[in-house]
């Protein structure tokens, strides 16, 4: 037991997460490091594809991301909703109907992420087990990208729910109410199977499995409402 204390007092910890993980990661962070200021954090951002390389190289500690590897032995484990949704500009005329139908979505030009992305893959398997084609518009790396042109018009995107909570706020994009979003997936911490995990690991695996969901929930809007001073004048 004190050996083990003692590796926690002192450890280095390799985190690597999902683009979109990284919108609640450092709150994350901020938390364990005050519980724990004696482990060394080192936090690497980036895509599905990557983390799934890193995984395979045995090159982190662990990792936070929302798409597990399936060809690889791996635990993970879910800590946290993560919901997808449609999100548009304030304007589209989709922002104010009921109960869009997907196939309504067919439609409509597509702001991608780029192929590595674990979004972009959940997204295309959303309309493709619908039988659905997505019209592909502009394809980008970042989520602040895709964010921004969703803004500017140039199409309507997938995205978590953890990476909008600001834009939602200040009304500058909206989720779209389609029928199937949003789509409740999880977040998982993944590790190789069989990886003996440092003490600092550890106590960062429980710290998450049991914690992350209070400190950093997706927080819901109704999908296309108006802020409430809008929708009650007087
Ligand atoms: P990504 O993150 O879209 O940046 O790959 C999400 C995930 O890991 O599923």
């Amino acid at each position: 037991v004190l050996e083990s204390l003692k590796g926690v007092s002192r450890g280095r910890l390799h985190l690597a997460v999902a683009s979109t993980v990284n919108y609640f990661a450092p709150r994350l962070l901020a938390i364990f490091q005050q519980r724990y200021p004696g482990i060394g954090l080192q936090l690497d951002v980036t895509n599905r594809e990557q983390l799934v390389r890193m995984l395979y190289d045995n090159a982190v500690d662990l990792v936070l991301m929302g798409v597990p590897p399936t060809d690889m032995e791996v635990e993970s484990e879910a800590f946290m909703e993560n919901p997808l949704v449609v999100i548009a500009p304030p304007d589209h005329p989709l922002a104010h109907e009921r109960a869009i139908t997907p196939a309504r979505l067919a439609d409509e030009v597509f702001v991608m992420r780029e192929p590595g992305s674990g979004t972009r893959q959940t997204m295309e398997r959303f309309f493709t087990e619908r039988g659905l084609t997505i019209r592909y518009g502009m394809q980008m790396t970042r989520n602040e990208a895709v964010k921004q042109a969703v803004r500017s018009g140039l199409g309507l995107s997938v995205v978590s729910m953890h990476t909008i909570e600001l834009e939602l706020e200040t009304r500058r994009l909206v989720t779209l109410d389609v029928e199937g979003f949003p789509d409740r997936r999880q977040w998982y911490l993944v590790y190789r199977r069989g990886k003996r995990l440092s003490p600092a690991a550890n106590a960062f695996r429980e710290f998450v499995l049991t914690e992350a969901a209070v400190i950093a929930p997706p927080i819901f809007f109704e999908a296309g409402a108006k802020p409430s001073h809008e929708s009650n004048p007087g």
